[in-house]
């Protein structure tokens, strides 16, 4: 009897493409007129969804993925881009064996919250931590705002309504709206694990407090995000986590759409 011939490195190439070209085939095919192209944007450029941004091209698979598209369709308002809330919700979708709750610093009107509850697979509490009355005051050194206070309004910066995002999470019993400056009212969580952390407070003095409070209460393999680590508007949130992780054994990975994070070492 002879051996089978072995596929060609080419040969089990071009098998593979084609799987993944029919795949994805098959699922634009069940989205076909679901989605709206237009409403995909980055800063309000529609035709970077054209091109010249390859991370947004329409082939992109995330663009399609059903709990992405389901959280574009549901989700209203205004918050940090798609693109930094799908990466989100795939860092969290990774984590269905970790257990442990979910902690966000930086909620404003809850965008990035409401698309990791739609990615969720686990059963877990949602602890969401903002002042709900904007930015706090930068330090100087570390931050290059020089005031909290837009100048526009007299306001602070994000100013929030806290009423308004407590009524838009009716509904999630699952989910905790945890109003104060930060750190303030952090132990209110002190007996609980996270398996994953979004710090998005754009400050470096927040951002700082926020990962030397949820670092060492991060489950082993949970991950923690810092949204702000890639902007030239917010360097203290870089420094914040540059010098924090300084000495610890993960370094963050930086992300071309601005974040950063790390995974917990078990
Ligand atoms: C960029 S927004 C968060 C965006 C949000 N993650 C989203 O998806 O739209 C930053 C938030 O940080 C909050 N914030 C800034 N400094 C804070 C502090 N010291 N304590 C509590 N909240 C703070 C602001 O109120 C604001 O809502």
């Amino acid at each position: 009897m002879t051996d089978k011939p072995k596929p060609s490195a080419q040969a089990k190439f071009e098998a593979q493409e084609k799987w993944r070209f029919e795949k994805l085939s098959a699922k634009l095919e069940k989205l076909e007129g679901k989605i709206d192209y237009a409403t995909l944007k980055i800063r309000g450029r529609t035709e970077d969804t054209k091109g010249p941004s390859h991370a947004i091209a329409p082939h992109m698979v995330w663009l399609h993925e059903p709990y992405f598209v389901r959280a574009k369709a549901k989700v209203k308002v205004p918050g940090i881009p798609d693109i930094r809330c799908f990466f989100l919700q795939s860092c969290l979708r990774s984590l269905k064996d970790v257990p442990g709750d979910v902690a966000e610093c930086g909620v404003r009107e809850g965008k990035s919250s409401f698309f990791l509850l739609e990615a969720d697979e686990a059963e877990r509490d949602y602890y969401l931590f903002d002042s709900f009355e904007g930015f706090s005051d930068p330090v100087a050194g570390k931050d290059s705002l020089k005031s909290a206070i837009d100048p526009n309004t007299g306001a602070r910066i994000f100013d929030g309504d806290f009423d308004k995002v407590a009524q838009s999470f009716k509904g999630h019993s699952n989910v905790h709206l945890i109003k104060g400056w930060i750190p303030d009212r952090f132990d209110d969580v002190a007996d609980k694990t996270f398996a994953f952390v979004h710090v998005d407070v754009d400050l470096y003095q927040p951002t700082l407090d926020s990962f030397a409070y949820f670092y060492p209460r991060l489950a082993p393999n949970g991950i923690l995000v810092c949204d702000d680590y890639g902007s030239a508007h917010y360097p203290g949130a870089r420094l914040a986590m540059d010098e924090y992780f300084a000495d610890k054994p993960e370094t963050p990975i930086e992300l071309p759409q601005g974040q950063a994070f790390i995974v917990k070492r078990g």
